[in-house]
């Protein structure tokens, strides 16, 4: 029997925050929901990552009512949520109140599976929300925030995927956030985690660097059974690959694909339409679509090179870009090689450029790196190079517990003082994440609902 391989649509959330910045308003898909829920994806992602922050920030929208209103109009389709485990959707550790009644809401607003992962691959920062997830009946997908260094073994991977089985996880994840794994890499890491357990197995991966087609089908070769694809408009770049074309070629090859090509074509013409208009506004640059091989020579991440070329040119330093590059290894090493991805690729990136403007290494280090080197981000990969830890924290000691649990619980507290401003507890969990952005959000919400009070009073 052919085996069978399954596809996550990523349209709604990581094609359209790696090619448009996250910009799509709801209205903007909604006439595609029904269209997307029939074809027959494993899961639809459509939440958490930047979609919360950038709903409230600029899309003037209600990120739980957004959810809702997509669940209503997909009943048959799996959602999926992105969530940075302890971080949940925002840069800094939540305390574990916070972590478990987030998730809770989320499977109550429509999520059926959470994908979870953390920037430094610590099992410790998924624990909660893992356990969080499954009591609250949804698919605890354990993550794996993909990496290449002399400490990131196939052994050690696999030993993290039986952590992961045994916090709950029904699915395994690995994620290529940069898309710098080839199809050898991918052929034997799929195949070393399916000797090891018996696990589903999603690939995700970006186009950024090219690979990312022969990728999945070396993947699909050593059996992972789920690919994340984005439908062909919002494909490609620094985007997913084509969900059509991947379609197309797994056919071709004897597997088994339960996708509804009336549907995807479909959503492929309607899709082109509202490409067409980002590219015209500006929000969708050629550059986003290119491929751009960089990063392989480099083993930085694309979206750290133009960051640490913007650094540069701020501070009329772009002549120094060869030698920042060439330290933004040497700082990752001394971190203890943590994998490059929100937050630590931002961390890391700046200190390098810090280390060559100062022509001293770590005369200046920003208070990110401080918390890092105290042991606030969790367990490095490597230790930190222990004299570099000692000049950065002077006489302080390192934590030896999880960070979280010095955290005092924050929802009750909040609740209190929000008090009517907040009408749900989805409010006050908005608020925790994005203060400033939420309380804006619910002055103008109640602005607007005493307008139509006044309105309807009129009119009577
Ligand atoms: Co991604």
């Amino acid at each position: 029997m052919a085996k069978k391989v399954q596809f996550v649509e990523t349209v709604l959330r990581d094609a359209n925050q790696s090619l448009i910045a996250t910009r799509l308003p709801f209205e903007k898909f909604e006439p595609m929901l029904e269209t997307i829920d029939k074809a027959g994806f494993y899961a639809a992602e459509c939440w958490g990552g930047a979609t919360f922050d950038v709903c409230l920030r600029y899309l003037n929208e209600d990120p739980w009512e957004r959810l809702r209103k997509i669940r209503a109009k997909m009943p048959n389709t799996k959602l999926q949520m992105l969530l940075r485990g302890q971080n949940v959707l925002g840069y800094a550790h939540y305390p574990d109140d916070f972590v478990k009644l987030f998730v809770q809401k989320a499977v109550e607003n429509g999520i059926d599976v959470i994908r979870i992962f953390d920037a430094l691959n610590d099992v410790n920062n998924l624990k909660v929300a893992m356990e969080a997830t499954v009591k609250a009946g949804a698919i605890a997908s354990g993550t794996i925030s993909y990496t290449t260094s002399p400490v990131h073994t196939h052994a050690k991977y696999v030993q993290m995927v039986k952590e992961l089985k045994e916090m709950g996880a029904s699915t395994i994840c690995i994620k290529d956030m940069a898309g710098i794994m080839g199809p050898q890499e991918a052929y034997d890491l799929v195949s070393a985690i399916k000797d090891a357990v018996d696990m589903p197995i999603d690939l995700h991966t970006h186009s950024t660097t090219g690979l990312a087609f022969m990728t999945y089908l070396k993947a699909v070769e050593a059996g992972c059974d789920i690919i994340d694809t984005a439908i062909s408009p919002f494909s490609g770049g620094t985007s997913q690959p084509a969900t059509e074309t991947l379609a197309y070629a797994l056919r071709q090859l004897g597997y088994q694909v339960d996708l509804d090509d009336e549907a995807t074509t479909a959503m492929s013409d309607y899709f082109k339409g509202v490409r067409d208009e980002f590219v015209k506004d500006g929000t969708l640059m050629p550059k986003a679509m290119a491929t751009d091989t960089q990063c392989l020579t480099y083993q930085v991440p694309g979206g750290m090179l133009s960051n640490l070329m913007s650094q540069l040119k701020q501070m009329n330093a772009l002549d120094k870009f060869e030698e920042a590059l060439a330290e933004t290894p040497k700082v990752r090493a001394d971190m203890g090689y943590p994998p490059l991805v929100t937050p630590t690729s931002q961390m890391v990136g700046v200190q390098a450029v810090r280390n060559v403007l100062d022509g001293q290494r770590y005369k200046t280090v920003s208070k990110e790196i401080k918390a890092y080197c105290r042991g606030e981000y969790g367990e490095t990969p490597a230790p930190i190079n222990p004299e570099i830890q000692k000049m950065i924290l002077g006489n302080e000691q390192p934590l030896t517990t999880r960070y979280a649990d010095s955290l005092a619980p924050i929802v009750e507290p909040t609740r209190q003082k929000l008090g009517d401003l907040a009408k749900s507890d989805e409010d006050v969990l908005s608020y925790i994440a994005f203060p400033n952005l939420a309380e804006k959000f619910f002055e103008e919400r109640k602005a607007k609902e005493e307008n139509c009070v006044t309105y309807t009073i009129t009119e009577a």
